[in-house]
């Protein structure tokens, strides 16, 4: 008898701990960069060292639009991932130069990032819009990397962790828990993006436990614990270890080092944790 309970605890623990695993993943945002030579260039390097991308992790680039479909081509037999730096609330309609969901589907994107502070401030995206774009993600089936981040002004105000509430009370509105587990939330202090100067890990594990217990308080203990939560500013092969080391750091979203992709190599290979458990 008391053998079985062993048995039978064990394996129920077994089952708890590889529920809760979280699979780490790094996403590339080349933004407004590359040419089709230059694009090209980095997808066959990447392909030539697939070999070393560990299978436990999951890895996305998203290309400028024009290059999705030679960039995918490329990556096909791989296990990176492709997906949209972009996408409109509307799935069809006269809305001339928008992207929407049919069109990324129907060429194999997986991913779709929302919210990125840059379409925030420059493309004047509201929290509304976000919600919207949230939705029409998940309604396609494909996976969103939703972008939230305090400026350097609101830290100094400290009143960064306000800020982040509302942006993740507007615009996770409306969704079920499934949709918000399957939500990829990426945390990026703004001040910090394309300047070349990271978070001092210590902050940024602060702001992502933060995140976590505010989406565990809201949707429940799994949510929370399941959901993956990114950091994103200024990455590089030079900090992303410490970076990874924390707890409630799943992976990143990185820009300018992505176009060079022998760093970009170098990140994807020191953030390989396979035990990150809670
Ligand atoms: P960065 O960009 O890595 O160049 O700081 C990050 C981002 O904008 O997602």
């Amino acid at each position: 008898m008391y053998i079985l309970t062993t048995i039978i605890l064990s394996l129920s623990l077994f089952n708890i701990i590889i529920a809760s695993r979280r699979t780490p993943i790094i996403v590339a945002n080349w933004k407004m960069n590359t040419n089709l030579d230059t694009s090209m260039h980095i997808a066959n390097y990447l392909l030539n060292n697939k070999n070393s991308i560990n299978n436990d992790m999951d890895v996305v680039i998203l290309p400028p639009l024009p290059f999705i479909t030679n960039i995918k081509n490329v990556l096909d037999n791989t296990n990176i991932e492709i997906g949209s730096q972009n996408v409109y609330h509307q799935s069809v309609g006269p809305y001339t130069g928008k992207i929407s969901v049919f069109m990324l589907n129907s060429i194999g994107c997986k991913y779709v990032l929302v919210g990125h502070s840059e379409r925030r401030l420059l493309c004047g995206e509201t929290d509304e819009d976000i919600n919207m774009i949230l939705k029409i993600i998940h309604k396609s089936n494909m996976i969103p990397i939703l972008c939230i981040g305090d400026t350097e002004n609101e830290r100094d105000l400290k009143i960064q962790n306000e800020i982040i509430t509302i942006q993740l009370t507007k615009n996770l509105h409306g969704l079920s828990r499934e949709e918000i587990q399957k939500t990829i939330i990426a945390y990026e202090p703004i001040w910090s993006i394309g300047t070349g100067i990271s978070m001092d890990p210590t902050m940024a594990q602060n702001m992502h436990f933060y995140i976590r217990n505010w989406i565990s308080s809201r949707y429940g203990y799994s949510v929370g614990n399941n959901i993956r939560l990114l950091y994103g500013g200024s990455v590089k092969s030079t900090n992303s270890k410490e970076l990874f080391k924390c707890e409630d750091i799943d992976g990143f979203l990185i820009g300018t080092s992505s176009l060079y992709p022998d760093e970009f190599m170098d990140i994807i290979n020191s953030s390989v944790k396979l035990n990150k458990v809670n």
